[in-house]
């Protein structure tokens, strides 16, 4: 085994709170993190993601509340042991990655034949060996944030806090990237990650939904969908208005992907007869309509919006 394993190590965060200015970017954030678990904290810009992770680093402080790493406050946890990753990583741009990762170990004052030997364990870890002496300049998104984790690998950390690594990179990289990392979580190391993609967060073993600062929910992803209280209709039509199911009563939101809806309908026994004739009266005469099992992004709106809240269900059909 690579890195340390059996580390105990739980990071405990009890009504945390930190605002800037009259902004509250954090609202009594309560959770745990396991040793060994992949942790999302999953929700849109301005969801406090990135502001929960500098708080965990130590970057800032919170106004109120603890943050307890392995029985440490974040100040007194060693800082090698935490690899940090941030949503705007720097790396030297007319450095080689080989350069690069130099650079960033000189740093935590590694001796030249450690960093040698972790940087080549790390460059197979990641992918990267063979593009040693490639400028980071000339390397694509994907590989660049590649770079970026194999840098905060360097001091063998316990955890590694992500801050939206896959942002803006392309699927198949994106991909590549989780693959990575699911590869570092078995070598002992625990994972939290941010991230605004709904895809990513049915990805880890447990996630933090957030929304404004607000923690929605915390639980695995197939427990989260266990509370959604909808259901949802993929319709396939030759329909071009995507607000063509904003009038039908039964339906509490939709979203139109070109010629197919996803409707978050309310219970009712005959849901798809109800639409098909509401479909008919609007002219359209062909439908394909079926169940189909809700998703993360379902259950985020169903926690966030408030119009659509368990208020919505029950016995108003
Ligand atoms: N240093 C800062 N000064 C002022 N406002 C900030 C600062 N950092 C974050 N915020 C605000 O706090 C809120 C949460 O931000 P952030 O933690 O970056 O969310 P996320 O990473 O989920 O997009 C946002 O409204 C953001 O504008
Ligand atoms: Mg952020």
């Amino acid at each position: 085994m690579w890195f340390s394993t059996g580390v105990k190590l739980m990071i405990k965060f009890t009504e945390v709170s930190k605002s800037f200015g009259p902004l509250l970017a954090v609202n009594a954030f309560s959770c745990h993190i396991k040793a060994g678990e992949i942790f999302g904290l999953v929700g849109p810009d301005g969801a406090g993601k990135t502001t929960i992770m500098r708080l965990l680093v130590n970057l800032i402080d919170p106004d109120s509340g603890s943050i307890i790493i392995d029985a440490l406050p974040p100040h007194r946890f060693p800082r090698g042991k935490l690899g940090y990753m941030p949503q705007k990583f720097s790396l030297y741009g007319d450095l080689t990655i080989s350069e690069n990762l130099n650079f960033f170990a000189s740093l935590y004052s590694l001796d030249p034949s450690t960093i040698q030997q972790r940087s080549r364990e790390i460059l197979r870890l990641t992918g990267l060996s063979g593009f040693e002496n490639r400028m980071a300049d000339n390397l694509s998104g994907g590989m660049k944030q590649k770079l970026a984790l194999s840098s905060a690998l360097l001091t063998r950390p316990q955890v590694m806090i992500l801050d939206e690594p896959t942002y803006g990179v392309d699927p198949p990289s994106r991909k590549e990237f989780w693959q990575i990392l699911y590869r570092l979580n078995q070598e002992g190391i625990t994972i939290v990650i941010s991230t605004p993609y709904m895809d990513e967060a049915e990805l880890c073993h447990r996630v933090a939904l957030l929304n404004g600062g607000q923690m929605l929910q915390c639980d695995s992803p197939s427990a989260l969908k266990q509370i959604f209280a909808g259901q949802v209709v993929e319709v396939r039509a030759d329909i071009s208005d995507p607000y063509f199911f904003d009038d039908c009563r039964l339906v509490l939101d939709s979203s139109y992907y070109y010629h197919r809806f996803h409707l978050w309908t309310k219970e009712h026994p005959q849901v798809f007869q109800l639409l098909e004739e509401y479909a008919f009266n609007k002219d359209i005469t062909e439908l394909e309509l079926k169940y189909i099992s809700p998703g993360m992004e379902d259950v985020f709106a169903f926690l966030a919006e408030p119009r659509l809240g368990p208020e919505r269900f029950g016995n108003q059909q």
